[in-house]
């Protein structure tokens, strides 16, 4: 927990030293910058150690003796190096061959994006892959290559999806807010805090669920689930967040560490990554959100079939991307953004608020009119995706025999290595980026907007467009977008919040601990 930052009257959020160190380590490895087609040709230093011991060295220490940042901060150091060789987790036994080239700057790391040089097949979770057992036997989009006609007709499926439901993503998803700021406001009164993360959670569902199964709300399905909430009143909610965090577990846990004491590292470290846990431990879980989906989302699963998808096979992915892809994503983003935005304190809120008013006043509501209107919005949301990428890692198979540039030097990678991309240290690059550890909420405004193209958050940059040709995430506007109105309707209706926040390897667990009602009208 850290304390509430008040009464500053800047925007940096002050560099935990730890970060500090980081950035000296990434600037002092680096000589200025040199034309990138004369850089020197460098072997790829580091080692994946003796078989089956290395890896298991490697994740220890990932996991438990350094932490994911210094693990990669030390070899940069150790190297003099932004492009080493090491093992990534889980290693045996789960993934078969766990050694990756690793990418640690902003000047190589866009080599992923590359689909000519670059093979994504199966590589979503890196080394390893779950069973398609989860998936109802199918491998779903986001594990297809772009080579695989399989994915060119899904993603097109999804392009044209959301293509065709723009209009309901800001009224949605207003109404999804309206409903998440009215239980804050409850659990404040009642408990004197309020957890963000579960209503928040809950409020992603059901902008999905609805979004994609004609606007039906998830609690009048077989989805629907009683909670008492007095010894005599009960309410009922959507189990469907709770069913998709366990199916979500079970798939993810070999890459996760529950930050128990010292004492559990090892016992954890051999539950959760000697072998893979068995798809038939969320089976009953998956076949109701299925279920769910295959009687909801009737609309969307026509368009699946108008285009030559098999309705099966469309609604597994359907499940997959509601769930995994775009609830798995969203339900760690607003945490996120709620914590950078709170930690920057009353100058910034008192700033956006103004900012929110003043436009939403002139244009007479929310609009996207109006959302393009508000620059200090805008950026914030870039500058939250800049500094902490939801989805940290990238992973790529070299396609053929290749060069990879650093800033520095150039080095060869040989066809089937595998290439992994640690996006913090590519987006906090101090090369590209300055106070890269600095959250600084103007960064991407005006001549700053010529930055956006560092921004990778969507696996592509925030200036290119998701395509059936390459594997950027489709949702990227629309996520944009959802962070950009609840910022809006944060600042319509409050002046300020005060928070806590508890940093695990699941992302930030966010504590309201008051709320500020809006001292002007609009
Ligand atoms: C904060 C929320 C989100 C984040 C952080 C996110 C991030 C990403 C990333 C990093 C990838 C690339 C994975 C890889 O291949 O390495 C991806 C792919 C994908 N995302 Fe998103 N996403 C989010 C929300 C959404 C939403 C709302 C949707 C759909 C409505 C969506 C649908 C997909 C799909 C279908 C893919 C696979 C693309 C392909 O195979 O070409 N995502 N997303």
């Amino acid at each position: 927990m850290v304390p509430l930052i008040r009464n500053k009257t800047h925007y940096f959020t002050p560099t935990p030293k730890k970060s500090s160190l980081l950035s000296l380590i990434l600037s002092s490895t680096m000589s200025s910058s040199s034309d990138s087609d004369h850089l020197p040709l460098r072997q790829i230093p580091g080692s994946y150690g003796l078989p089956f011991f290395g890896p298991i060295i490697d994740r220890h220490n990932y996991f438990y003796h350094e932490g994911r940042d210094k693990f990669f901060a030390s070899r940069i150091s150790r190297h003099n190096s932004t492009v080493i060789r090491t093992n990534m987790p889980p290693g045996p036994f789960i993934s078969s061959d766990p050694r990756v080239i690793a990418l640690l700057d902003g000047a190589s790391f866009p080599v992923l994006f590359d689909n000519n040089k670059v093979e994504k097949f199966n590589v979503l979770d890196g080394t390893f892959m779950p069973s398609t057992k989860f998936t109802g036997g199918f491998r779903v989009c986001a594990y297809l290559d772009t080579a695989e006609p399989n994915h060119k007709l899904i993603k097109d499926f999804f392009l044209r999806a959301l293509a065709r439901r723009k209009d309901s993503f800001l009224p949605l998803f207003r109404n999804c807010l309206r409903e998440s700021f009215a239980e804050i406001e409850d659990q404040l009164c009642k408990n004197t805090e309020a957890g963000f993360n579960d209503v928040f959670s809950q409020a992603s569902f059901n902008f999905m669920f609805r979004l994609f199964c004609d606007d039906k709300d998830p609690s009048q399905t077989n989805l629907a689930s009683k909670v008492s909430v007095s010894p005599t009143q009960s309410i009922t909610i959507t189990k469907g967040p709770k069913l998709v965090d366990t199916w979500l577990l079970f798939q993810l846990a070999p890459l996760a560490t529950l930050g128990l004491p010292k004492i559990f590292n090892y016992v954890e470290d051999i539950l959760i990554r000697t072998l893979p846990f068995p798809a038939c431990l969320t089976k009953s879980g998956y076949n109701t959100l299925y279920e769910a989906f295959r009687s909801h989302a009737t609309t969307l699963l026509n368009e699946a079939e108008k285009l030559g998808l098999d309705r099966n096979e469309a609604c597994h992915n359907v499940v997959f991307t509601a769930g995994f892809n775009a609830y798995g994503g969203l339900k760690n983003q607003f945490p996120v953004l709620l914590k950078w935005v709170g930690l920057a304190g009353d100058k910034l809120h008192a700033d956006l608020a103004s900012e929110v008013r003043r436009v939403v006043s002139a244009e007479g509501g929310v609009t996207l009119n109006a959302l393009e209107k508000m620059p200090l919005v805008k950026s914030v949301v870039y500058e939250v995706m800049r500094i902490e990428p939801v989805v940290p890692y990238q992973y790529g198979r070299a396609r053929e025999d290749m060069v990879v540039r650093s800033h520095d030097a150039s080095f060869e990678v040989k066809k089937g290595e595998m290439l992994f991309g640690y996006q913090p240290f590519a987006t906090k690059d101090p090369r590209i980026f300055e106070d890269a550890e600095v959250f600084v909420a103007r960064r991407f405004v005006g001549e700053g907007e010529k930055m956006l193209k560092h921004v990778l958050w969507s696996n592509g940059k925030e200036t290119e467009e998701a395509s059936v040709s390459n594997k950027q995430c489709p949702g990227k506007n629309l996520v944009v977008l959802l962070c950009r109105l609840l910022l809006v309707d944060l600042f319509l209706r409050y002046d300020t919040f005060q928070f806590e926040f508890k940093q695990s390897g699941f992302g930030p667990s966010i504590t309201i601990k008051s709320i500020t009602k809006a001292s002007t009208l609009f």
